[in-house]
């Protein structure tokens, strides 16, 4: 078979500055490619551009990174509100709220600016990519590349192809990840992919036993940390990832597969609707203004 050819990534667009798009703008810098990170709110733009910094000291202060590279990589950082700004990008990935009507309103008003041979990735948790990719001009040049948190620590990229994406996109992909230095689990387009579709039942089987009295938050975290040898208790995970972003997965587990079994937890949905969602909002199922953390229930 003749080999496809991969299209090159010289130029990466970023859209949605929050916990994962500042990451992924961070980890496309240090390996050397000029990124535009865009937002709707040129504030997440800015706190963005604060946390990049941040986290590329905390690479310094352990030796993975020099002050010099530092200095070049926020250096191929621009951003924008605008879309226009993307418009020689040859990748842009998508970032933005774990909500279907807003990825899709962003794809809408994008991909006029783009060039015809750009291709659209989404770092959903959870939604359909096919369906994502169907709503766009470019269905075949478009994938899933969901990155984990913290970008710049994590070592997975599930690479999830909807039914349309073709083969040199499922190919610079790939090539892009590695580039990244990180390594890809190739997931089918079916609802959460491998790893939500498995840890975050896990974080709702957790709230499920905290609502229910089984345990309390200090107890079950201390349970799987200790018992499981997990790094962090999945109540303690599930304020890192976000309780909104955790429950939107739920969401579209329980309506996507029609299984009672992914019901969420009416605790965690209690949670979100009091704006507590976690370490972002320093309030989840602890309170991050107190050090150390205290347990909320
Ligand atoms: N948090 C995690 O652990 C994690 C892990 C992997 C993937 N994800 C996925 O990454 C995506 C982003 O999650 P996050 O945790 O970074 O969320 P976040 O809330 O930290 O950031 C979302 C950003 O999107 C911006 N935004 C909202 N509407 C927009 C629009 N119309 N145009 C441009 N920007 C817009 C917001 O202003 C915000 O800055 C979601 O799809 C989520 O499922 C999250």
């Amino acid at each position: 078979m003749a080999a496809i050819a991969t299209p090159p990534i010289d130029r990466i667009g970023v859209i949605g500055a929050g916990q994962m798009g500042s990451g992924i703008a961070h980890v496309c810098a240090v390996a050397g490619l000029p990124v535009v990170l865009g937002d709707v709110k040129p504030e997440a733009l800015e706190k963005a551009l604060g946390t990049i910094a941040k986290a590329m000291d905390r690479q310094i202060a352990k030796g993975g990174l020099t002050e010099a590279e530092k200095a070049a990589a926020l250096a191929l950082i621009g951003t924008s509100i605008d879309y226009a700004a993307f418009g020689d990008c040859d990748l842009v990935v998508e970032a933005a709220t774990e909500k279907e009507d807003i990825k899709r309103s962003i794809f809408k008003a994008l991909t006029p600016h783009l060039k015809p041979s750009c291709m659209l990735a989404s770092n959903t948790s959870s939604i359909s990519i096919t369906r994502l990719g169907a709503g766009t001009d470019r269905p075949a040049k478009f994938i899933g590349m969901h990155f984990m948190k913290p970008v710049q620590v994590m070592k997975l990229v599930e690479v999830i192809r909807g039914i349309a994406t073709d083969e040199p996109t499922f190919q610079a992909t790939q090539a892009l990840a590695e580039r990244l230095h990180k390594t890809t689990a190739v997931s089918e387009d079916f609802p959460a992919f491998i790893v939500n579709r498995i840890l975050v039942p896990m974080i709702n089987e957790a709230v499920y036993a905290l609502y229910e009295g089984v345990g309390n938050v200090a107890a079950i975290d201390m349970a799987l940390r200790l018992g499981a040898n997990h790094p962090m208790g999945p109540l303690e995970l599930a304020d890192f990832i976000g309780l909104d972003t955790c429950l939107s997965i739920m969401q579209v587990l329980y309506e996507g597969l029609s299984d009672s079994k992914y019901r969420p937890c009416p605790l965690l949905i209690k949670y979100v609707e009091a704006g507590w969602l976690g370490r972002k909002t320093n309030r989840g199922f602890y309170d991050y203004t107190q050090t150390p953390p205290k347990p909320t229930r």
